[in-house]
């Protein structure tokens, strides 16, 4: 069987790019359904863009890389797209633009705009072998027990990162890059709750409150969430993209209060007070109790020095944590790393030395903050590709 052009992968960028290919087309995917991260994405309301979204908001060896695809493709015409198929939007939070109804209306937009194109979609079909020769691609795909060989002068590798294996996420776009010489960085988890010795934080499983958290150089002010197993929350899960395993984190408890001002100005009002009575007052109640005992705190604040109430209050700002671990890819929303985008071209997303060989969406080097922005990147790069092909 001959075509144009092979995409590996019905999901957000494989679709996206089958979407605009042209000729003769053919999507792969061992999957029972097309777009399935689409359909569980944003709680079910899936969560296709941001607002905000700029080359800033994506990690990545070559932070340049994504400037071309999201400068053509921008998170404007994807919102055009969904507003041209009545699919009714609002904005949640920070510029997150999520559906009315359900994400299943962004895979029927998808699978209809890539119908519109021609491009046939065969589900349950697992990649056999890849190879190349002459004439072009040759994959051996399996289907109800039945192996085929597809041709096609141009292959699309767009099956993702290694994120909820149990969806069938698989490091096929690796595999398939070292094949043809490209080289692949190092892959981790990304946009992950974080894991704590102990269970330090159980007693306070399923507190939340806004605070600010930092890793690596980065900070983010949304909110925080304590688990059975660790921490987690959009500031958590922010951060995790910036954490390497052995780092520590900090968290500010109090982004907008200055503490030690509000500490001493307490002491003046009401020094009878107990510290942990006064930090249940700045913070929810059981979080101050948790905070009295980890610290060892005791005693009324008048008893408290300028410098004790300075230190307090500086931990407050600065809570320094090392977290165990990550609860890794079986919760993580992406992965970090991939395909290397130096063996990439960054207008068409084809492989430099392959000629006709495309990488898009999670497979490549670029990773999207939390808000909309992993799918933007698939909607630009599979744009990208799928008209330069
Ligand atoms: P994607 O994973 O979408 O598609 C890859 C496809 O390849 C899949 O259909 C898979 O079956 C197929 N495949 C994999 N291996 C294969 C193999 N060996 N053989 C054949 N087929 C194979 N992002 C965002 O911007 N907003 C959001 O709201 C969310 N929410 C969210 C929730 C959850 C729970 C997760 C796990 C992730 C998100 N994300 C998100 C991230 C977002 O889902 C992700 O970045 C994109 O789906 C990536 O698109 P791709 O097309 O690159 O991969």
């Amino acid at each position: 069987m001959e075509y144009d052009t092979l995409i590996l992968g019905a999901g957000a960028a494989g679709l996206m790019c089958a979407a605009h290919a042209g000729g003769r087309c053919l999507v792969l995917d061992h999957a029972k359904a097309a777009g399935e991260k689409i359909r569980i994405s944003g709680g079910g309301r899936c969560n296709f863009t941001n607002m905000y979204a700029e080359p800033g908001n994506f990690l990545s060896a070559n932070p340049h890389f994504v400037k071309s695809a999201l400068a053509r493709y921008t998170q404007w015409d994807f919102l055009d797209l969904v507003n041209r198929h009545g699919i009714a939007w609002h904005e949640k939070t920070l510029g997150q633009l999520f559906c009315d109804g359900s994400a299943k209306q962004i895979v029927a937009m998808l699978m209809d705009e890539a119908a519109k194109a021609d491009a046939a979609v065969w589900l349950e079909a697992g990649i056999v072998e890849v190879a190349q020769d002459d004439i072009g691609f040759l994959v051996v795909t399996e289907r109800a027990g039945k192996r085929r060989t597809v041709r096609a002068q141009n292959l699309v590798i767009a099956t993702g990162g290694k994120s909820i294996p149990k969806m069938g996420a698989t490091g096929l776009a690796y595999d398939i890059a070292k094949q043809f010489g490209l080289s692949v960085t190092e892959t981790r988890p990304g946009l992950v709750p974080l894991t704590f010795a102990e269970k330090r934080f159980a007693a306070l499983a399923g507190l939340s409150l806004p605070a600010q958290v930092s890793a690596g150089g980065a900070n983010f002010d949304e909110g925080l969430l304590f688990t059975h197993r660790g921490l987690s929350g959009p500031a958590i899960l922010q951060a995790s993209s910036y954490w390497h395993e052995g780092e520590r984190i900090t968290v500010n408890l109090l982004p907008s209060v200055d503490a030690f001002a509000a500490l001493k100005a307490q002491r003046q009002a009401a020094g009878r007070r107990n510290l942990g009575t006064v930090l249940a007052q700045m913070m929810p109640a059981r979080l101050a109790d948790f905070i009295v005992q980890d610290w060892g705190l005791s005693g009324n604040l008048a008893d408290q020095s300028d410098a004790a109430l300075r230190d307090l209050a500086n931990r407050l700002h600065d809570w320094d944590l090392l977290p165990a671990g990550s609860e890794g890819y079986r919760t993580a929303e992406v992965t970090l790393g991939g395909v290397d985008t130096a063996g990439l071209n960054s207008a068409t997303m084809e492989a430099k030395t392959v000629q006709g060989l495309y990488f898009i969406g999670e497979a490549v080097d670029v990773t999207g903050w939390l808000g909309g922005f992993n799918f933007q990147w698939a909607w630009s790069s599979g744009w990208a590709a799928g008209t330069a092909i």
